[in-house]
C-alpha cells in the first residue's frame, strides 16, 4: 500500500517510505498539451522498463494531443473541462473520482497547466509528481526556459518533484542538468531539456515502483541500488 500521511511535507522530518516495492504501480497522468512526457512514460512501460501501467490520462483541454497519444495505446483518455466547474476544488474532486475509478495510486502531472488544490493533495498524499523544465528552485512557474535564457544562466535543466500546495515548490526527487548554449533559442533549449525530461521522469517512476524513495522533511532520499556520481558539471568547458 502507498503510505498515507496527513503530515505537511515541509514539517515532517520522520522518513516516510513513499511506496512499498514489488508490484505494478497504476499511474494516472494529468496533461494539458502535447504529451511528449506521457509518450515517454508509455514507451518505457511498453518496453518493459517500468513496473507500472498507465491506468488513465486526464486532460483539461479537449484537443490536447496527449489524449490522442493515450487513445492510440488503448489507454482510457478523459477530458474534464475545468471551465464547467465552479472552483478548483470541484474540478479536482471530479479528477480524483476518475483517478480512483481507474485504480490510480500515483499521479504524474506532465505538462498539466493547473495548480492542484488540497482536494487532490489530500487524496494522493506523497503520491503526486510533477516535471518542471528548470533546475528548481530556479525559475518556477511558466516559461522556465525563457526565464533561464533571460537570466543568462549557463546551466539549466529539469526537475521531478513531489507536488505540494505551492507552485513548483515540493521536495525534489531528481534533476538533470542541461547546458545553455550561446546559440540557443527558447525552442532549441526546450528541446534539449525535454530530451532529459523523457529520461528522468520514467526513472523516478521506477524508483517509486521499487519502493526506493523516502521523504525526510524537504529531502527526498533514494535507497541504494545505483552507482553514485561524485563529479561536477561545468558549462562552458575550460
Ligand atoms: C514540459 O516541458 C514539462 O516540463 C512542463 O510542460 C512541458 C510538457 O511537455 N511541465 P509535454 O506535454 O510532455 O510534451
Amino acid at each position: 500500500m502507498w503510505a498515507r500521511s496527513a503530515l505537511s511535507l515541509s514539517e515532517s522530518t520522520v522518513p516516510q517510505n513513499v511506496q512499498s516495492a514489488g508490484r505494478t504501480v497504476r499511474i494516472g497522468v494529468l496533461v494539458s498539451g502535447n504529451g511528449s512526457n506521457l509518450q515517454s512514460i508509455i514507451d518505457h512501460v511498453e518496453a518493459g522498463k517500468l513496473d507500472a501501467a498507465v491506468a488513465c490520462v486526464i486532460s483539461n483541454r479537449q484537443h490536447a494531443y496527449a489524449l490522442e497519444r493515450a487513445r492510440k495505446h488503448g489507454i482510457p483518455a478523459l477530458y474534464l473541462d475545468h471551465r464547467s466547474y465552479p472552483d478548483r476544488e470541484s474540478f479536482d474532486a471530479a479528477a480524483v473520482a476518475a483517478l480512483r475509478e481507474h485504480g490510480v495510486e500515483l499521479v504524474a502531472l506532465a505538462g498539466f497547466t493547473r495548480i492542484v488544490s488540497r482536494v487532490m493533495l489530500d487524496a494522493f498524499p506523497l503520491s503526486i509528481l510533477n516535471i518542471h523544465p528548470a533546475l528548481l528552485p530556479a525559475f518556477p512557474g511558466s516559461h522556465a526556459q525563457r526565464q533561464a535564457l533571460q537570466h543568462g544562466v549557463k546551466i539549466t535543466g529539469c526537475t521531478v518533484h513531489l507536488v505540494d500546495a505551492g507552485t513548483d515548490t515540493g521536495p525534489i526527487i531528481a534533476q538533470a542538468a542541461v547546458p545553455v548554449l550561446d546559440t540557443d533559442s527558447e525552442d532549441s533549449l526546450s528541446a534539449r531539456i525535454l530530451h532529459e525530461e523523457h529520461r528522468i521522469y520514467p526513472g523516478v517512476i521506477q524508483l517509486f515502483a521499487e519502493g526506493r524513495i523516502r521523504v525526510e522533511g524537504r529531502r527526498v532520499l533514494v535507497d541504494a541500488g545505483r552507482e553514485t556520481v561524485n563529479g561536477s558539471l561545468r558549462n562552458p568547458q575550460f
